[in-house]
């Protein structure tokens, strides 16, 4: 589970780390947003909910997480970002593993609050592949450019300043004790400080720190390459 701020880099670090263990990243605001993008009933009831940075009712993410677990690719593994967000989320999450052969590790990227603006003011993303851009630490090779397909780069809606304020206080009110909530369930919680370091450095640290937990990290990476 990739835990932090807006902005702390969980879907940055969650694309390396399906590179580099095969496992698939389900990143909730990613299944969000691609309903929105295909209007879908519930894309529509959800883009306000999204756009004003409240949170998505628990109901209805829990479904499409429990859904999404249920697919083959999930059997040996997964990265789950943004997902527990809640406590009633985080209950639910915990009940889910209750029963099954998955070692559970919250990896929570440590950001301080000034570099988490940073971050969100210049980053861009391409709405075709997902992949994630930032005008200074990491940027396209031609401006407003994807790099993979030749797409236009978009501001997210939710990251204009005042949303972004409104998203960091619903992470401060809701998001925050769920790392305590899953502690209580016997669940890992690895603190990584990831302020100052580059996306493939946090990356190799997670992978570094999971296979201190077990071995089976490093054989999946293996079978990846
Ligand atoms: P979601 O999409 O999950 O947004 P978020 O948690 O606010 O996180 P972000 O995606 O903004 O940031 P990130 O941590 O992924 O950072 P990134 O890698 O992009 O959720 C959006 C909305 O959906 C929520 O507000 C809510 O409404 C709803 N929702 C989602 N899940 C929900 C749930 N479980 N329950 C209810 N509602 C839910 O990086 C940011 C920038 O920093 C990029 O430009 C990147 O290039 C740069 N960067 C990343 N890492 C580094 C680094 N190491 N060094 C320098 N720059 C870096
Ligand atoms: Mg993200």
């Amino acid at each position: 589970m990739l835990f932090g701020a807006p902005g702390s880099g969980k879907g940055t670090t969650g694309k390396m780390l399906t590179k580099l263990t095969g496992w698939p990243h389900l990143a909730t605001g990613d299944l969000l947003r691609e309903q929105i993008a295909r209007k879908t009933p519930l894309g529509l009831e959800m883009q306000s909910i999204l756009a004003s940075g409240r949170l998505a009712p628990d109901d209805l993410v829990s479904r499409m997480v429990w859904d999404r677990l249920g697919w083959p690719d999930c059997e040996n593994g997964f990265l789950l970002d943004g997902f527990p967000r809640t406590i009633p989320q985080a209950e639910g999450l915990a009940q889910w593993f209750q029963g099954r052969l998955f070692r559970p590790v919250l990896i929570h990227l440590w950001v301080e609050y000034n570099e988490i603006l940073r971050r969100l003011t210049g980053r861009r993303t391409c709405p075709t592949c997902g992949a994630i851009y930032h005008l200074e630490s990491s940027p396209s090779k031609e401006t407003g450019v994807c790099d993979n397909d030749g797409d236009a780069l978009t501001i997210r809606a939710d990251d204009q300043e005042e949303v972004v304020l409104q998203r960091l206080q619903t992470y401060q009110s809701q998001t925050w004790p769920v790392a305590e909530t899953l502690r209580k369930h016997g669940i890992l919680v690895e603190a990584i400080d990831c302020g100052e370091m580059d996306p493939e450095s946090v990356a190799d640290r997670i992978v570094w720190r999971l296979d201190r937990i077990s071995g089976s990290i490093a054989k999946k990476k293996n079978k990846a390459e």
